[in-house]
């Protein structure tokens, strides 16, 4: 594969703090491999700065290959860049024209306030988990994988859910900020499995209702599956609200039979 060097204007935004004032500050990335990852792009600028005495620019990494969801960047408008179904780890500069300029913005929620420069607080994430994205039924030791039988339609989708890398994209992209696509993806992947079915309804309760002490609402933009880099299908939203509406009445009886 040929390997070309690229000339890329970058307009990055700089925020020493919470409560500072932001603004863009302008690079210019000269002679960039387009085989660099746009990471990779981002520590060669950073090691640029850090020869010139300057302050790097901050943003979150860890794994580098699509699994943590903690590279959340907002390239060009777009959460996690131009490519679909592709976490900004994975995002090559070849995706990029010489001569381009790349806007990167930390997303835009205010329920991930900004910590310093492009990386956010996603704690509101935690809150949801907390409510209720777990299972607590003895698993005892490991068992023999076929010992519950899963219909393989239904093992399907709990994986398709359980692929949601708690990036934030979702949030992001979304005009209202809601974060429906993340707690359906997490609800999902545990409601549909026989091991998630004792808490399934007082788990939708608590993680909805915490969703909305911190996430906007849905109004069924669609933007949310657009910018999934695991393309989750909103179709998992579905059946979170309808188990919602279920678990209103189902608790409330369970509820009242305790009084
Ligand atoms: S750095 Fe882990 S998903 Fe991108």
């Amino acid at each position: 594969m040929s390997n070309h060097l690229n000339d890329i204007t970058l307009k990055i935004w700089r925020q020493a703090g919470p409560n500072e004032r932001g603004r863009f500050e302008t690079y210019l990335i000269d002679q960039i491999s387009d085989e660099a990852s746009f990471l990779e792009m981002l520590d060669i600028l950073n090691e640029r700065l850090i020869t010139e005495g300057r302050e790097p620019v901050t943003f979150d990494h860890d794994c580098r290959e699509g699994i943590c969801g903690t590279c959340s960047l907002m390239i060009n408008g777009q959460a996690h860049g131009p490519q679909k179904s592709t976490a900004t780890c994975q995002l090559h500069m070849r995706k990029f024209q010489s001569g381009d300029q790349i806007v990167i913005e930390p997303w835009r929620a205010s329920a991930f306030p900004i910590i310093k420069d492009l990386m956010v607080n996603r704690s509101a994430f935690d809150r949801i988990i907390e409510a209720g994205g777990f299972i607590t039924a003895p698993t005892g030791g490991a068992p023999d994988a076929n010992l519950i039988p899963i219909p393989k339609p239904v093992s399907d989708a709990a994986m398709d859910s359980a692929e949601c890398i708690g990036c934030g994209a979702c949030v992001a992209a979304c005009p209202n900020g809601a974060a429906n696509l993340f707690t359906a993806a997490k609800i999902s992947h545990l409601n549909l499995l026989p091991q998630g079915q004792a808490e399934r309804y007082s788990r939708v309760e608590a993680m909805v209702e915490t969703m909305d002490d911190y996430f906007g609402s849905c109004t069924n933009h669609g933007e949310c599956e657009a910018a999934c880099p695991k393309s989750i299908s909103i179709d998992v939203i579905a059946l979170m609200n309808k188990d919602y509406r279920k678990a209103k009445f189902k608790n409330r009886k369970t509820s009242a039979r305790a009084d």
